[in-house]
């Protein structure tokens, strides 16, 4: 450990077991040039068939290769860092510790429940935090009264929760997840006064769902309560006026709780949105809370999460803490990224949503060339980077900073204060969503604000404890992981494409790793190319009888196999290091195909298309509400191909076509069965049936199930024929 010595609040251990890495990856780098070598060496002469198919699969190597170089800077130079927040207690009392504003942002009540948000905000609100320095802000780009409902709720649950949480320790402080795993709980906890509140709890979430299910407060609720007021008929999610309203003023007298306790202050934030007025999605939501809040609350520290990621750890703003304010090695830090875990894995992972091992090693090595992108969830940053401040060597934090009170001020001179910051208007001819607060017009706007922050001088931490501070929920259905990663790869791409691609924006500032990881992300979706190339034209061959690998015999199988096992064994070995399972291992392999031939070649196409400007021509594909038994085949492992997107047409095909090609090819085989012939297609063939083997579930949702997730029979028709079609291109 460096810079472990007893003043500093954090400590930075180097990665071990680098030695082994590096010869791991010379080896493969050895491996790799040889191939290329074969693949230079053999091609079949002018004339000869597959001369073309061999220069095909000999760029789809050197592309994988040479990705294969870049996805390597995170893993060279990974360094872990350790909070000591005993010694930040130590040196600053809670008077002294800063103000923080957290910041949650919803957009949908159907898709994001408002029980689910009020856990989160409720979370949130419980941090073991002094309260009056604590103050949390529900975007709600809905401008949903049925989630302002819920929050108001929340603002009333809060006064029990947040005294209860104290008294037992209570861990997660996210009710939804505290009371759905309550074996956990100690008898000691369980008292009277315990389940009363599981008791108000339950009844209170009851409460919201069946007025988010009826779409209509309660009359008695409207008449005693002058907030709603501010909703009327008219009123639309994409037309509506900007609301703000204080639920609870942690300055003010109205926030004691049971033992008079200040709560932390609770705002409701919808800003102004208008036909016709861009609003900038999830960038325009955050930047809108950044003003609201600096006439609020204006706390130098700034979390934010999204709405399905509840506090797991009630200690991690202490935490986070650490490293912007140590004083020697803190000052250039701009903001904290927590890693992006998921409550809601199983066991089979089906969809490959885990991100733990690349969480785990990916991240801690980007963070050695210079910092963590921002990932848009889990971070804390200084307001004042956000806002576009360059970094200075000479710059000191104020972290008293927050807003001076002018006497009789009401609560309502605030909130019209701040009203006037959300609308639509507010930001025309401002630098607003370019220079200040999160960069407007990327899909993925954290990652880029995250990049523009860096090429000021400013450095980033990541923070991956072992106890999970956040937990948000992955998709649980395939085309919403399609879509979900289809977005991902969009984004990233069209960053590599514009002018804020690292290079372009941050040669000179920034080291040539950290650029290398912006290109790993950025090129990302490209990888679909070799893929595409890799499912479709060795198995072709082998149907068709075309060799494009060495005989099983020849010494140049060897570099083949050694790259495919040793990939393949440490991929393995690494995920069951950090807790996966082999099964969920072998589903992210299927996964891993599935993404890149389905999400990443639509957000390629895509990309591509709106950079020639043609982004009218753009691939849009919508997610679909699936029913209700979706969740229990999700829980049982049971892939989720019900719908007939054009996702699902490739995945079926692509499944049908190996199929082919395999029983098609071996049956040439068994005719013809000379040394040679087995010899020269060996691998071909066990490449196809690997394939096969991994489509096991898509054959068996196109032929064997009847529950409502399997294959459309539109699905299955469309998929037979493209099959057809292809085995039967002449090569
Ligand atoms: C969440 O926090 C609890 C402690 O409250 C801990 O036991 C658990 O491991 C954490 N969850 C994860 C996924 O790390």
């Amino acid at each position: 450990m460096t810079g472990g010595h007893d003043s500093s609040l954090f400590a930075i251990e180097k990665g071990k077991g680098m030695v082994a890495y590096r010869l791991y990856a010379t080896s493969i780098l050895v491996s790799t040039c040889l191939i290329w070598w074969y693949r230079a060496t053999h091609i079949p002469s002018i004339g000869e068939k597959g001369r073309w198919l061999w220069i095909g699969i000999s760029l789809a190597e050197i592309f994988t290769g040479l990705y294969w170089i870049v996805t390597q800077f995170p893993r060279l130079n990974p360094i872990y860092r350790h909070a000591f927040p005993d010694r930040l207690s130590q040196r600053y009392s809670d008077k002294q510790l800063p103000g923080v504003d957290v910041f949650v942002c919803t957009a949908d009540p159907t898709s994001e429940p408002p029980s689910m948000v009020i856990s989160t905000v409720l979370s949130v609100m419980a941090y073991d935090y002094p309260s009056e320095k604590l103050n949390v802000y529900l975007s709600d780009d809905a401008g949903s009264v049925l989630t302002f409902y819920a929050l108001w709720e929340a603002s009333e649950f809060a006064k029990v929760w947040l005294p209860l949480c104290r008294t037992y320790k209570i861990e997660p402080r996210s009710p939804a997840a505290y009371f759905s795993n309550i074996h956990s709980v100690p008898d000691t906890c369980r008292t009277k006064e315990w389940y009363y509140v599981k008791e108000l709890y339950e009844n209170m979430v009851i409460r919201i769902n069946t007025v988010v299910k009826k779409g209509k407060v309660p009359e008695e609720v409207l008449a005693n309560n002058n907030g709603f007021s501010k909703w009327n008929e008219g009123m639309t999610s994409k037309d509506h006026p900007s609301i703000v309203q204080i639920l609870v003023d942690g300055k003010g007298y109205d926030a004691v709780e049971k033992d008079g306790i200040a709560l932390p202050t609770l705002v409701y934030v919808a800003r102004e949105k208008r036909p016709g007025q861009h609003h900038n999605f999830k960038a325009g939501a955050m930047n809108a809370l950044i003003r609201v809040s600096s006439v609020i609350s204006n706390s130098p520290i700034i979390l934010n999460v999204d709405c399905d990621m509840y506090s797991n750890n009630s200690k991690c703003i202490r935490e986070a803490l650490c490293f912007l304010l140590d004083e020697e090695k803190g000052q250039n830090i701009a903001f904290v990224q927590y890693p992006q875990d998921f409550a809601n894995l199983d066991y089979y992972d089906i969809y490959g949503n885990s991100l733990t091992v690349f969480m785990a090693l990916d991240f801690p090595g980007v963070d050695g060339w210079g910092g963590p992108p921002y990932i848009g969830t889990g971070c804390f940053h200084r307001r004042e980077v956000l806002c576009g401040r360059p970094y200075s060597k000479d710059y000191k934090e104020n972290w008293a900073k927050g807003v001076a009170r002018i006497s009789g001020d009401t609560i309502s001179d605030m909130e019209e204060g701040a009203k006037s910051l959300a609308t639509c208007t507010f930001e025309l001819d401002t630098e607003w969503g370019n220079g200040i607060g999160l960069k407007y017009g990327y899909p993925v706007e954290d990652v880029v604000t995250g990049l523009q922050i860096k090429c000021r001088g400013w450095k980033s931490a990541y923070c991956n404890p072992k106890r999970t501070a956040f937990l948000g929920l992955s998709p649980t259905t395939l085309e919403q992981c399609l879509v979900q990663y289809k977005r991902w790869g969009e984004g990233n791409l069209q960053i590599f494409l514009s002018k804020y691609n690292a290079f372009l924006v941050g040669h000179r500032k920034l080291r040539f790793g950290f650029i290398m990881c912006y290109y790993m992300y950025g090129l990302w979706p490209t990888t679909c190319f070799p893929a595409w190339y890799y499912v479709v034209i060795p198995s072709l061959c082998f149907l068709q009888g075309i060799s494009l690998f060495p005989e099983v015999t020849s010494i140049w199988v060897l570099p083949f196999i050694y790259i495919t096992s040793a990939t393949y064994i440490l991929s393995l070995a690494e995920t069951v290091r950090f807790g996966g399972t082999i099964i969920g291992w072998w589903n992210f392999q299927r996964m891993w195909l599935i993404k890149r031939i389905t999400s990443f070649s639509f957000a390629t196409i895509d990309t591509v298309l709106k950079f020639l400007g043609w982004s009218e021509m753009s691939f849009s594909i919508t997610g679909k509400v699936t029913d209700g038994n979706s969740k229990k085949r999700y829980e049982e492992g049971i892939i989720e191909f019900g719908s007939d997107s054009a996702y699902f047409v490739i995945i079926a095909s692509v499944a049908l076509f190996n199929l082919f090609c395999l029983v098609g090819g071996f049956g040439a085989l068994l005719v013809n069965k000379e040394m040679e012939r087995i010899n020269k297609f060996f691998i071909q063939g066990f490449h196809c049936a690997i394939l096969v083997v991994i489509n096991l579930p898509v054959y068996e949702a196109l032929f064997v199930r009847k529950d409502n997730g399997r294959f459309p029979f539109s699905v299955l028709v469309a998929s037979l024929g493209l099959t057809m079609l292809v085995v039967l291109l002449p090569l």
